[in-house]
């Protein structure tokens, strides 16, 4: 009997990647992929705890899941609600308790228990027992989790390392996530053929501090670095376009920054988040570098590759930050000009030590703050898309867009686009004159397309929409 599954994803793109290998660890259950909770035998929501909008977020859709399993049991049917992801692992007691009609609490490290987890609990009316799974064993999740089979479009996420032993004071990935792991170059090798054999033009490279990345390559010689892991995975005939995210500004050696220079399947694009531009407050949240050093990253970057696109995230309001600080903040964004980037009011996390700091900001003043900043880095936003009218950029069509004759897409600066194509276009780079710049978009017009390509992978159904597509909150992890 086919059954029918539903997992929601919060949060990062590491989570999207999760969601997908949980659906392919059910499949052989004979749960199939569905598009609504509503007509769904088994819902997973996959969690987010980084900031505590994201985590309350959890308990509200558990409320409305619960108001769906009592209408399901009243007509002799069953609904298995299952919690995954970081809030699983940081408050599963607390999920139990708050919210009885959770079924299973699995935590980040233990997906590959799922499984044995949902068959035991299938049919069972649960008798009262909720199931929790937080110990961690990357490891062995590793192992036994399918590789990724890349079905959902060209551009695919692999997670290459996870968890972070950086301790920055504000985050709960350490917590989450657990210490830092990264997977061997050949299990990376070989998931990363696989997503290019089923389709892939694009890998977007994972982690949660990603180009800490260390895979062992061959035992007892040292480990890779993310740099030669990437010129690695280059010579995969058919990978047309590799990203990673998110790094850690300490971590950019030379050998990642060169191969910014000698590898064009690395995108000239970075998401480099810096978090504050004082000296002071990077202090305080134990970041380990300075504003010189960000700075001279980002010179040195863009000496290999002028045309570097830079994205960040921001944290304002954190415990003892003054006016002065948040103005080097914006100092610090008007010299370096991004692309794009987030920015957050500080949320004191459970278990953090800047939860405990002094001088913790009253909301008024984060708000503003976070508008001022949001305002600058908007304009730099539209300024940067502006710049590109007028350019013909090679676009990456990867899905249809809005409206009907259109597919969206990505150009080498991570730009959203529209265009009008054929549907037969998806998976192809194109040519696109860039016509019209938006605040977080550009549209343009096709210009030629690499027809080999298209001749190869023409009459490829065009992937489902994405989380993003659907609006839903999708964003770049610590
Ligand atoms: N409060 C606000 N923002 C946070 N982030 C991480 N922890 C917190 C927190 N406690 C932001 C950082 C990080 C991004 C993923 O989320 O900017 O880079
Ligand atoms: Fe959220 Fe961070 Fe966990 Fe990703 S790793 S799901 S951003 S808390």
């Amino acid at each position: 009997m086919i059954r029918k599954l539903f997992i929601r994803s919060y949060g990062c793109q590491m989570n999207v990647y999760d969601a997908e290998r949980m659906a392919e660890l059910l499949a052989p259950l004979g749960f199939a992929a569905t598009a609504s909770p509503d007509d769904a035998d088994i819902v997973i929501l996959n969690t987010c705890h980084i900031r505590e909008k994201a985590a309350e977020k959890v308990y509200s859709e558990l409320g409305r899941l619960r108001a769906i399993k009592e209408a399901r049991q009243g007509t002799g049917g069953e609904l298995i609600i299952a919690v995954a992801g970081c809030v699983a692992q940081a408050e599963g007691a607390e999920i139990m308790r708050r919210q009885p009609a959770v079924d299973m609490v699995v935590g980040p490290q233990s997906y590959h228990r799922l499984p044995e987890m949902v068959a035991r609990i299938v049919g069972t009316g649960k008798g009262g027992r909720t199931l929790l799974e937080t110990d961690f064993d990357v490891e062995r999740k590793f192992d036994e989790l399918p590789r990724a089979r890349g079905v959902r479009g060209p551009s695919a996420f692999l997670t290459i390392q996870e968890g972070c032993d950086r301790f920055c004071t504000f985050c709960v990935v350490p917590y989450t996530r657990g210490a830092e792991y990264s997977r061997p170059v050949g299990a990376v090798t070989g998931e990363a053929r696989q997503l290019v054999a089923g389709g892939a033009r694009e890998l977007v490279l994972l982690g949660q501090n990603v180009n800490a990345y260390h895979g062992v390559a061959d035992a007892g010689a040292p480990s890779w670095g993310l740099g030669r892991l990437i010129r690695h995975l280059a010579g995969i005939e058919g990978l047309a376009r590799i990203r990673y995210t998110t790094s850690h500004p300490r971590d950019m050696d030379e050998e990642l920054i060169s191969a910014h220079r000698d590898i064009p399947q690395l995108m000239p694009f970075l998401h480099l988040p810096v978090q504050s531009g004082s000296d002071r407050i990077l202090e305080a949240m134990n970041r380990r570098h300075r504003v010189g050093d960000y700075l001279r990253t980002v010179e040195r970057l863009r000496s290999v590759r002028p045309d570097m696109a830079l994205s960040s995230d921001f944290i304002v309001g954190f415990p003892g930050e003054s006016d002065a600080d948040f103005e080097a903040t914006l100092a610090l964004v008007r010299k370096v000009t991004f692309a794009q980037a987030y920015s957050f009011k500080y949320s004191p996390r459970p278990g953090t030590p800047a939860a405990i700091m002094e001088r913790q900001l009253p909301d008024p003043i984060k708000e503003e703050r976070l508008a001022r900043l949001q305002d600058l880095i908007t304009a730099q936003q539209r300024e940067f898309n502006s710049k590109t009218v007028g350019r013909r950029l090679p676009v990456l069509l990867e899905r249809r867009g809005r409206h009907s004759g259109q597919l969206a897409g990505r150009t080498p600066y991570m730009q959203a686009i529209h265009v009008e194509a054929s549907e037969a276009l998806v998976g192809s780079i194109v040519d696109v004159e860039i016509s019209a710049a938006h605040a977080v978009s550009v549209t343009g017009t096709l210009a030629g397309a690499d027809l080999g390509f298209v001749h190869a992978c023409a009459g490829r159904p065009a992937p489902a929409p994405t989380p993003a597509d659907r609006g839903e909150d999708v964003r770049i992890i610590a």
